[in-house]
């Protein structure tokens, strides 16, 4: 569904009255596009101290080839001023070596005179150490206050930017390239104000245009929506695709898996013999499963059907857990495989009239939590990407004044693309990224909701 303020406020006129009567000035987001090699299109700004930092110049020719450092002869890189450097496209700081309060003022000297210098779309990641691997209680606080920084800077950014934390653990520095080639890109259009953990993880991308090449992925839910932009997206960087939704969606589910050279599936995945068929339609292993398919039956509780309640729960919630589970027993699911589940900010923050989705995205995190463990005994990750307000036949049947306030109340002013969660999904799905288990990363453009 086309978003018509979106486009007003980035007319000639809209811009105008938009500007006087300070309403929300929602940009037009870069996105990622087919035959883009480079993750980052202009100048990287490179600071701080911490040993993170030099692990970053190991690869960051690769992310761009305009790289400064804020300091004379720093890194042995060229020196950025506001007044003499070029726009930037991107900041990242590595804030790990700062252990006292007295330090923090680090941030404020680092980012205060990057702002005045920023391009459009900018990205800033901050790199850190997880508070609870400290022994120090000083060090462990100075960490844990990062994720307030960067949260506040990223509401303050505006121009279509975005703000991340990355706690990096130790070992975990050869996955930083991956989490930044992500972060950095347009490809994290829809994120921000996000704290991920990264731990050591054995496996490598080899080839970076193609990282999910020789990869099977299934992905429920994939003819249209959220779905088919995931099966398109993981069809793009290599995979091959096993397209699954319901038999009345055959048709689009058969075009889409036609076009991006897979299979479609129909089944639906809360039926008794689901396990069983979709075991029988991967038997030679998947190593990519996200699980994409939801319904929404909303009601405030008072009037809450018995059916409503259970339908929500069985496919959102049940089905998910009852399928990874016969893929595990079955031997489908590879060593080093990677789940993703697709859960909502409903399902963090609640929501009115929709307490069966949330209770089952709520519990669909709970399911990538408790499986991590035992699954990163074989490799496998699990996670769940919780997209915002997303532009999908699901967010058009929202009422009008419902509907709005959702695309606004967030730090883009906008509602996000299909595109933006199935690139997140993708970035999961890479084998380097077994560096990340048992986290959620919201898709929502910072919404205010459960922020
Ligand atoms: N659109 C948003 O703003 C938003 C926000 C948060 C979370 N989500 C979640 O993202 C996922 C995709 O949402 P969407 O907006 O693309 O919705 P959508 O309704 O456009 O697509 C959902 C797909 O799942 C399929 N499906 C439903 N029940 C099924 C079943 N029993 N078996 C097999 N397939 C089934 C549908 O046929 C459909 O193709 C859902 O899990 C949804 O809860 C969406």
């Amino acid at each position: 569904m086309s978003d018509r303020y979106l486009a007003f406020a980035n007319s000639a006129a809209g811009r105008r009255l938009v500007g006087a009567l300070g309403l929300p000035a929602p940009l037009h987001l870069e996105r990622w596009m087919a035959g883009r090699t480079r993750p980052l299109d202009g100048a990287l700004l490179l600071g701080g101290d911490g040993g993170l930092a030099s692990a970053v110049l190991g690869f960051a020719n690769k992310l761009s080839n305009d790289l400064y450092a804020p300091g004379e002869g720093q890194f042995d890189l060229p020196r950025w001023t506001a007044e003499h450097g070029p726009k930037l496209k991107a900041l990242v700081f590595d804030a790990s070596g700062l252990s006292r309060f007295e330090q923090l003022g680090e941030l404020r000297a680092f980012f205060q005179p990057a702002l005045k210098g920023l391009a459009n779309c900018p990205r800033v990641v901050v790199l850190g150490r997880a508070p609870e691997s400290l022994k120090d209680p000083l060090a462990a606080s100075v960490q844990r206050s990062l994720e307030g920084f960067t949260r506040s800077l990223g509401k303050e950014i505006r121009r279509g930017g975005n703000v991340q934390l990355l706690y990096v653990g130790k070992g975990a520095e050869h996955q930083l390239e991956g989490a930044l080639r992500f972060f950095l890109s347009p490809k994290s259009a829809y994120v921000s104000g996000q704290v991920l953990r990264l731990s050591a993880c054995a496996e490598q991308v080899k080839d970076w245009t193609r990282p999910l090449a020789g990869k099977k992925a299934l992905v429920t839910g994939a003819s249209r929506g959220i779905g088919a932009a995931i099966a398109e997206t993981l069809a793009r960087d290599g995979a091959e695709v096993l397209l699954l939704d319901v038999p009345q969606a055959l048709d689009a589910l058969e075009a889409l898996a036609a076009r991006l050279g897979g299979r479609g599936l129909a089944l639906d995945i809360g039926a008794e013999d689901a396990p069983a068929r979709l075991v029988e339609a991967l038997a030679d292993g998947v190593d990519i499963v996200v699980h994409n398919a939801g319904i929404t039956r909303d009601k405030t509780l008072a009037k809450m059907s018995e059916a409503f309640w259970n339908s929500v729960i069985e496919v959102n919630l049940k089905a998910p857990q009852v399928l990874t589970q016969a893929l595990l027993e079955a031997g489908t699911l590879r060593d080093h495989g990677r789940v993703v589940l697709i859960a909502s900010i409903s399902g963090i923050a609640g929501n009115l009239g929709q307490s069966n989705y949330a209770v089952s995205k709520a519990g669909v995190i709970g399911l990538a939590q408790a499986w991590a463990p035992i699954l990163g005994k074989r490799g496998i990750s699990i996670n769940a990407v919780a997209p915002g307000f997303i532009e999908t036949q699901m967010t058009a049947a929202i009422p009008l004044t419902i509907r709005e306030a959702g695309r606004r109340m967030n730090s883009m002013s906008q509602g996000g693309l299909p595109q933006d969660v199935a690139e997140a999904v993708a970035w999961f799905a890479q084998p380097g990224s077994g560096a990340v288990s048992g986290q959620v990363l919201r898709v929502c453009g910072q919404s205010l909701l459960g922020a």
